[in-house]
């Protein structure tokens, strides 16, 4: 620590945790302090300031300029196109097939919670797509994240060129137009479904739903299981009985709730 540029006390790193917690529900245990250290020390020259205790102190008197910055600076936003590509297989050939099937549906809803930059929303619109979704269906999807940094970007839609490396086969040519020589944009067809609003989980949710599905995947692992239960119990109340949840990998539901049954592959579907 001594040799560091500033200065970060036990009591500094407890500040942090305690303010992190409070705002996102992010859970800063004691092996995140380098990580912490980094992130913040990046807010601490930017304010052109000396120390953490100073950061701290002036995040609290500037709170309503500094608090998205802060948790900006404190969100993991790591995520891929077909990520997990076992969830887009199942939305492509099980879940889609099976809503095709009710003559009367016409509407759909997706909601993912924790969008960061795009790619997880997207490669939803491109499952439900190959899936043959009609054009007359009335399709929305709904792409929230609390860092306002991310939703930029998936609003923009352009993404670096290897982006697109774990792409199943096809979907580039289909989904994608190049704009230059190191970025892609992905179509007007799919960005034209997607709506991407700031949403803190912790906070209220001004939406009514209800969801077909829900993808909150590789977003709870950083909370604690308090929040994780409140979370997925409002999350079962924006789905209809028979809705879908899609959580991370590292994720379960087992001993949180009991308002859903497991399909398998983290997959899972609300019974009550
Ligand atoms: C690791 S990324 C996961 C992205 C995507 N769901 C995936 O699996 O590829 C986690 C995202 O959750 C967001 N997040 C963390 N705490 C949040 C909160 N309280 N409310 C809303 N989003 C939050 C972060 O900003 C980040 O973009």
């Amino acid at each position: 620590m001594q040799t560091r540029e500033f200065a970060m006390t036990e009591a500094d790193f407890a500040a942090i945790a305690r303010l992190a917690l409070e705002h996102t529900g992010i859970v800063l245990a004691e092996h995140k302090k380098d990580m912490v250290y980094g992130r913040i020390a990046r807010r601490i020259r930017a304010r052109r300031l000396s120390s953490f205790t100073q950061y701290i102190d002036y995040l609290s008197r500037h709170l309503q300029d500094e608090i998205s910055e802060f948790i900006n600076a404190l969100t993991t936003n790591l995520t891929s196109f077909y990520r997990e590509s076992h969830h887009f297989d199942f939305l492509q050939r099980r879940w889609l097939p099976e809503l095709l099937t009710q003559s009367t549906r016409k509407r759909l809803r997706v909601w993912s919670a924790g969008c960061s930059i795009g790619q997880e929303v997207y490669s939803i619109a491109m499952a439900l797509k190959e899936g043959g979704i009609p054009h007359s269906w009335d399709c929305k999807l709904l792409a929230t994240d609390l860092d306002s940094n991310v939703l930029e970007t998936g609003r923009a839609a352009r993404y670096p060129i290897a982006a697109l490396e774990n792409l199943p086969a096809g979907l580039e040519k289909r989904y994608f137009e190049r704009i230059n020589t190191k970025e892609v944009q992905v179509i007007p067809a799919l960005r034209n479904m997607v709506f991407f609003k700031r949403l803190n989980l912790l906070g209220a949710w001004p939406m009514t739903g209800p969801f077909d599905a829900i993808f909150c995947r590789n977003v709870v692992i950083y909370f604690n299981k308090d929040t994780q239960r409140q979370l997925f119990d409002r999350m079962a109340d924006m789905l209809p009985l028979g809705g879908h949840l899609f959580i991370g990998h590292s994720e379960n539901l087992h001993g949180i709730t009991g308002r859903f049954e497991p399909l398998g592959q983290t997959i899972y579907r609300k019974i009550h």
